[in-house]
């Protein structure tokens, strides 16, 4: 579904339906653009909608210059109809904006589009400005359902009332059943018994609609790690509507040390937002406190949206297990932490499972077993591999920088001998591949020059007998460096300890002639020493650009005859050497082809010396 959004504020449609291709919004408040700029950089903001009397055209015209939206969510700034602030209605100019919007709605012609407000909009001026709004949307032909929708009964402990009217482009039964109880709503949202959110429809006419149900109550300290905790969903402590104000009075929550404010955090969850969501740059440092309260006070509530998109989802063709799934685990609570997250990721496995049961079947067991985080992170990792596997059948194998082979190296018979300066490289730490040392160390002493070296980053249970098949090939040991890996945890199983550290063992075929190493302790970069989403047992790229750079020269040719997904040759090339990799798995090689032309293209757009550097060498054959 391609969406926009007006009236944007800090992105809760963008955030509750991330499948969606969000294209444009519209936002003026600078704390509200940078919450978007940050969070959402890929939806562009359209600015001023040129409210206050002024004509929308021009906005139209920017609006149009993208591809037609199929859903337009929006909420007009709501304090004229509020409650909260003085009742003004559409007579007021923030009021009146929910014309401006309708107007370019009218233009822009979504099939869908959305409007949130506060239900006070439903009685202001006896009713007659939401009359004139339902009137207005009646004339630009869209059919139209309304609804109040209160948050508590969406998963988050808050009592927030909001009427939601849908709009269907010439036909009202569908706006009717995006809002109507459906089958994944029976567990989110107030039974009749405890509510009378009935939809309201033009047939319908006005009133209605008034939730009843259950009353705010106080707030106890903690209360929301409950409202993660599907097991406590019913007893849950609801807080009272959040307000957009900051003030010793405003969102106070009582604990047992007295009465305080909410936290940012705890108002962020109770939209429904992850955490640290408006915890963003802010002028130089982090937003006060102040600033955060307010977007998220004039923010719509993240699983609202979310259940609205359910429906729409539905009608817009979703699978019918990705639906099934999520209503299962919404029902039962099947893995414990039921957020709205945890339902989208749901859809996302169970969809792929069945759009490609080959590539991602096996993922459904995992996930219905209720490991949902571990499962969509692992969902997400197959794709991205994929992506880079399918892009890699346009890449040629060689480039001006590099050169990568499909095959077992020891059959590689094109490599120049005396042609490579280093071998940089990690074999398969098991057992079963020490004799691929031995085959390694025949191969290093026909490809390097003379005095050029072996680096070989490898595990600790079977070091012994890995130097001694080194040593077996002709090769003379030199020097052990240690990769620092602080955060990964490398569970040396056969031996039960789990460790910290790698030996990098240097080799080299002659007598090693270069300059002096400044230090042998190196590190790996923040990631933790590995980047496993594209290779089992992928390396940190920080810490291999490290290994390149401490040693080797540019312009040297480097060579990693197991190149597992590129690590070696990206750190290679972005440092302007000339790369030669070699993998017998197919997938790894594709993948690194993707990856290492990549980089090629990011380091010549940065710093297009460094080419020159290896290009005024002679090529490598
Ligand atoms: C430890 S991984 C390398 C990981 C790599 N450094 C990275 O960061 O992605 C070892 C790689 O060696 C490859 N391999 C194992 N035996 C091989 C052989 N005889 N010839 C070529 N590649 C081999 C495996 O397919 C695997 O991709």
């Amino acid at each position: 579904m391609r969406a926009a959004t007006l009236f944007t504020g800090i992105g809760a449609p963008e955030t509750a339906i991330p499948a969606w291709q969000w294209m444009w919004g519209a936002e003026i408040d600078p704390f509200a653009c940078a919450v978007m700029a940050y969070q959402h950089p890929d939806v562009r903001n359209l600015g001023d909608v040129n409210a206050y009397g002024l004509s929308v055209s021009r906005f139209i015209e920017r609006a149009r210059r993208f591809d037609r939206p199929d859903v337009i969510v929006w909420g007009a700034p709501c304090q004229s109809y509020s409650h909260a602030g003085r009742r003004l209605g559409l007579d007021d100019r923030r009021g009146s904006l929910a014309l401006v919007g309708l107007e370019i709605i009218g233009a822009i012609r979504p099939t869908w589009w959305v409007f949130e407000n506060v239900p006070g909009l439903l009685s202001s001026n006896e009713g007659r400005d939401f009359g004139a709004f339902l009137g207005r949307i009646q004339e630009l032909g869209y059919g139209f359902a309304w609804r109040v929708l209160d948050a508590q009964y969406f998963g988050v402990p808050q009592h927030r009332r909001r009427v939601f009217v849908v709009g269907h482009l010439g036909g009202q039964e569908p706006a009717v059943q995006v809002l109507s109880e459906h089958e994944g709503g029976g567990r989110n949202t107030a039974s009749s018994k405890e509510s009378d959110q009935n939809p309201g429809t033009a047939a319908a006419g006005l009133g209605g609609g008034a939730a009843g149900g259950r009353k705010a109550s106080t707030l106890k300290a903690g209360y929301y790690r409950c409202w993660n905790d599907a097991e406590d969903q019913e007893n849950l402590v609801v807080t009272r509507t959040l307000k957009a104000i900051y003030d010793n009075e405003a969102n106070p929550v009582v604990d047992e040390y007295g009465v305080r404010r909410l936290t940012p955090l705890e108002v962020e969850r109770l939209q429904g937002f992850p955490d640290s969501y408006t915890k963003v740059p802010w002028r130089g440092g982090a937003p006060p406190d102040g600033l955060r309260y307010k977007a998220l006070g004039n923010s719509m509530a993240v699983p609202v949206i979310r259940w609205e998109s359910s429906l729409w989802q539905q009608i817009a063709g979703l699978s019918k297990t990705a639906f099934e799934a999520r209503v299962t685990i919404a029902r039962t609570g099947a893995c414990g932490v039921v957020t709205g997250q945890t339902l989208i990721k749901t859809a996302a496995i169970a969809e792929a499972a069945e759009a490609d049961p080959e590539k991602f079947g096996h993922l459904k067991a995992p996930m219905e077993r209720g490991f949902v985080d571990r499962t969509y992170r692992k969902l997400k990792h197959l794709q991205q591999q994929q992506q880079l596997i399918e892009q890699a059948a346009s890449i040629a194998p060689s480039h001006e920088r590099y050169r990568l082979i499909c095959s077992d190296f020891r059959n590689v018979t094109d490599v120049k001998p005396e042609s490579v300066d280093w071998i940089i490289t990690d074999l398969p730490y098991q057992a079963a591949y020490i004799p691929l040392h031995g085959d390694l160390a025949r191969c290093a002493s026909r490809w390097l020059k003379p005095g050029g070296s072996l680096l070989l980053m490898t595990g600790k249970a079977f070091l012994p007998e890995i130097i001694d098949q080194l040593g077996q090939g002709g090769l003379t040991w030199h020097w052990e460096s240690v990769y620092y890996t602080p955060v990964a945890n490398s569970q040396e199983y056969v031996r039960k300890v789990h460790s910290h550290w790698k030996p990098l063992l240097w080799f080299v075929r002659g007598e090693y002639r270069g300059r002096w190493i400044a230090g042998d302790v190196l590190k790996a970069g923040p990631d933790g020493g590995g980047d496993k989403a594209l290779h089992k047992w992928g390396q940190s790229v920080e810490g291999f650009v490290q290994i390149v750079e401490r040693f080797t020269n540019i312009g040297d040719v480097i060579l990693d005859p197991c190149m597992g997904s590129g690590t070696t040759g990206i750190a290679a090339v972005r440092l302007g050497r000339y790369f030669i990799g070699i993998d017998v798995d197919e997938e790894a090689y594709r993948i690194s082809k993707a990856r290492i032309a990549a980089a090629v293209d990011e380091q010549i757009a940065a710093d297009p010396k460094t080419c020159r550097h290896t290009t005024s060498k002679e090529k490598p054959e």
